[in-house]
């Protein structure tokens, strides 16, 4: 099977699931859901408290992809112009030398228990190591379905972990690590619930008072990345002066939390619409990517991008708690058919193709960026909205799109103007 679908933008969304169909790539039951309703509002109203109705978002298809020599479409959730043009036409510059390659830990969350009032903090934590065993003995069967499933737990640390803030009295804890591989959860419920049955032994244990039992949203126990390597070629004849460009805007991101942060957002463009797609926490995803780019203490970019001897190579590494079981991925039809479009079975291939979406994004911003600037591409996509708001037909959209984009201006008055002159040339 083939992702390259050549024009797959120019088709309307039935004749773009008529394409993947096509491509064998999609179970037919799947993109038969594409076609109803989605979400319903009875499967909403099990999800969260205070339901009123559904939210919907385009639910979109990166083409082009190629991931550890596997070609695969990537749905995306997103409300923004230009990110999944973006990952595709990246992922196309990057087939013919291989397209990306990707790999991820195994499904490991920190769950923190936090002891408070330590009198003796060097005897706490020598006493809990001393148990170490015991304490891990005492909550390995509190999920016996993960454990028939490859995971369990992994480990226990003992932190010492100090508040000293200017101006306030110093404040000293023992925080207790646990490592849980939740295999292909997310695993959120289970880490938590997992801490809160710690609390009682370790409290027992060192006499000291347990206060908060609640995982580590700073997942750097489960870690994915990947990579790409372009000839200079790919960016056009102007394509060396571009790669070198690319990685110069890089180190901008490296030495600067200000760029970092905006070279960053682009990343979590590609990543949080693979979250969405997926019914997945992003927020979590979120809160671990950005503390893991401030670890060695300034916030810095989570790719890197190097250009030597006319070849552009980037890299991402990013912790990403991601699942393909529970929650909200089981109720919701469409994160299932989306799965199935990609052909997930594990979290940890989710989380390969979710880093290199990610790289594939901050690719494309880069580019933009060292090329023509990221505002006309942006326009070009925002094109077609302009062009519905100022009242043109579906039909319509496309021609007066193209005269939005000929004349580089984008305003909705401007998008009236053609619309009449098409319609009065009928
Ligand atoms: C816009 O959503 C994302 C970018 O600002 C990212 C970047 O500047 O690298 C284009």
């Amino acid at each position: 099977m083939t992702s390259r679908i050549p024009g797959f933008y120019k088709l309307d969304p039935d004749q773009r699931l008529a394409a993947l169909a096509q491509s064998s790539a999609v179970p037919t039951d799947c993109l038969e859901r594409y076609r109803s309703e989605g979400l319903t509002l009875q499967e909403a109203d099990l999800m969260v408290e205070n339901v009123i109705s559904t939210f919907a978002l385009p639910n979109a298809v990166a083409v082009n992809f190629r991931l550890n020599g596997n070609d695969l479409f990537v749905p995306m959730v997103v409300e923004e112009p230009s990110v999944v043009a973006a990952v595709s036409n990246m992922a196309r510059l990057a087939r013919d030398s291989g397209g990306f390659r990707a790999d991820a830990d195994a499904g490991v969350m920190i769950g923190q228990v936090q002891l408070v009032d330590v009198a003796d903090v060097p005897g706490t934590i020598a006493c809990i190591e001393a148990a170490r065993e015991d304490l891990l003995a005492q909550v390995a069967n509190v999920h016996p379905r993960l454990t028939e499933r490859g995971g369990g737990l992994r480990g226990l640390q003992v932190r010492h972990v100090r508040y000293e803030e200017p101006g306030y009295p110093s404040e000293d804890m023992v925080v207790v690590h646990f490592l849980l591989d939740c295999v292909d959860a997310m695993g959120a419920n289970m880490v938590n619930t997992v801490a809160e049955r710690l609390a009682a032994p370790i409290e027992a244990l060192t006499g000291c008072r347990v206060a908060l039992r609640i995982l580590s949203n700073l997942a750097d126990q489960r870690l994915a990345r990947a990579e790409v390597a372009v000839p200079a070629s790919v960016f056009g004849p102007d394509g060396e002066r571009v790669a070198a460009d690319m990685a110069s805007a890089w180190r901008f991101a490296w030495a600067d939390p200000y760029r970092a942060a905006t070279h960053n957002k682009g990343v979590m463009n590609g990543i949080d619409a693979v979250c969405l797609a997926t019914g997945n926490d992003w927020r979590a995803v979120e809160a671990g990517v950005h503390a893991y780019a401030a670890r060695d203490g300034q916030y810095r970019p989570v790719t890197s991008w190097r250009y030597a001897d006319g070849v552009l190579r980037g890299r991402i590494e990013v912790p990403l708690q991601l699942g393909v079981v529970g929650g909200p991925i089981k109720v919701h039809p469409t994160v299932q058919s989306n799965l199935a479009m990609m052909g997930v079975r594990t979290a940890r291939q989710l989380a390969g193709i979710t880093a290199a979406v990610g790289l594939a994004q901050n690719m494309g911003a880069l580019k933009a960026l060292s090329t023509e600037g990221i505002q006309a591409g942006h326009m070009r996509m925002h094109a077609r909205t302009v062009a519905a708001t100022a009242g043109a037909s579906p039909a319509e959209v496309a021609a007066v799109t193209q005269r939005l984009c000929g004349d580089g201006e984008y305003s909705v008055e401007r998008a009236r103007v053609h619309l009449e002159s098409i319609r009065g040339s009928k």
